[in-house]
């Protein structure tokens, strides 16, 4: 994509919205585990807030475990219609959310499939839409990166890249780091060769090492399991410690992401077989559901 395309893209990650088989199990774990702010009811939805959002980041539906939307902020009217334009131009259809449809953190919304079939919202935000608390010291700042399976990558890469996404690194076990800000990545797309298309994990930006290693250890203080790590990642570099949720998705809490340079052009770069998923060689290798 040319430069000047690019300066029309997503800022970041607006929020995820998440089916749940046990709704009340998750609200309980998010609120009082992971410690995101309870914000209570927006539509049909739980609403929950990371400490450095001004707005709903986290939404609980029940339903059978998948995500419901992702969704990406876009900084204003114009760029969200210069983004549909290259969306439709490209063969994608996407509809506008009616008003009356729209969440209370959105002030404009379109909605488009990828090519796996997921809700993919552009959104407008409509800033200072929560209930102001005193944020936990070890509460997550933000929803810094999601992972995704996807069993048509190159696919997905080209919608992705639509939206303003770069590739930053690829790895030789099929996995792609985009990025549409200076984090190393904000979004991950992950190779399935069984046809999975679900979320393969969720990441929280706990800002600091020492952050990650206090709330490794506060879990552990509730008997709450690590299912990866702590270990360092080689693409990113960031400390890294998975969970499971009560739902059974991967989520993780990090801190100490590589940051670029935010217009400077991106150059792919490519890990080869010797790299291994933590750089310190203590973390081991990772679950089987977290690889396929
Ligand atoms: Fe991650």
């Amino acid at each position: 994509m040319a430069a000047q395309e690019r300066e029309r893209r997503i800022q970041g990650i607006h929020r995820l919205a998440l089916r749940v088989p046990d709704l009340p199990a998750a609200q309980r774990f998010y609120r009082d585990v992971w410690l995101l702010s309870d914000q209570g009811r927006d539509g049909a939805f739980e609403a929950f807030r990371s400490s450095a959002e001004d707005h709903d980041d986290v939404l609980l539906v029940e339903g059978p475990s998948q995500i419901a939307h992702l969704a990406f902020a876009v900084a204003s009217p114009d760029d969200l219609d210069a983004i549909t334009s290259r969306l439709e131009a490209a063969g994608f259809s996407f509809k506008r959310i009616a008003d009356e449809a729209m969440f209370r953190a959105d002030a404009a919304a379109a909605v488009a499939l990828d090519p796996d079939g997921r809700e993919v919202w552009l959104v407008v935000p409509r800033p200072g839409t929560v209930t102001a608390v005193d944020a936990l010291p070890l509460a997550p700042h933000r929803i810094g990166h999601i992972v995704l399976w996807t069993p048509a990558q190159e696919a997905a890469e080209r919608f992705y890249t639509l939206l303003g996404f770069a590739i930053t690194d690829r790895t030789n076990a099929g996995m792609s780091f985009l990025r549409c800000n200076a984090d190393h990545h904000s979004l991950a797309l992950m190779k399935s060769t069984k046809g999975k298309t679900g979320l393969q994990h969720i990441a929280f930006d706990v800002g600091s090492l020492d952050n990650v290693m206090r709330n490794f250890a506060r879990l552990r203080g509730l008997e709450v399991e690590c299912a990866w790590g702590v270990g360092r990642h080689g693409p990113g570099n960031n400390v890294f410690s998975y969970y499971t949720d009560p739902a059974g998705n991967y989520i993780e809490y990090y801190g100490e992401m590589e940051l670029f340079d935010a217009d400077a052009p991106v150059e792919t770069r490519i890990w080869g077989p010797e790299h291994k998923g933590d750089v310190w060689g203590l973390a081991g290798v990772p679950p089987l559901g977290f690889r396929e």
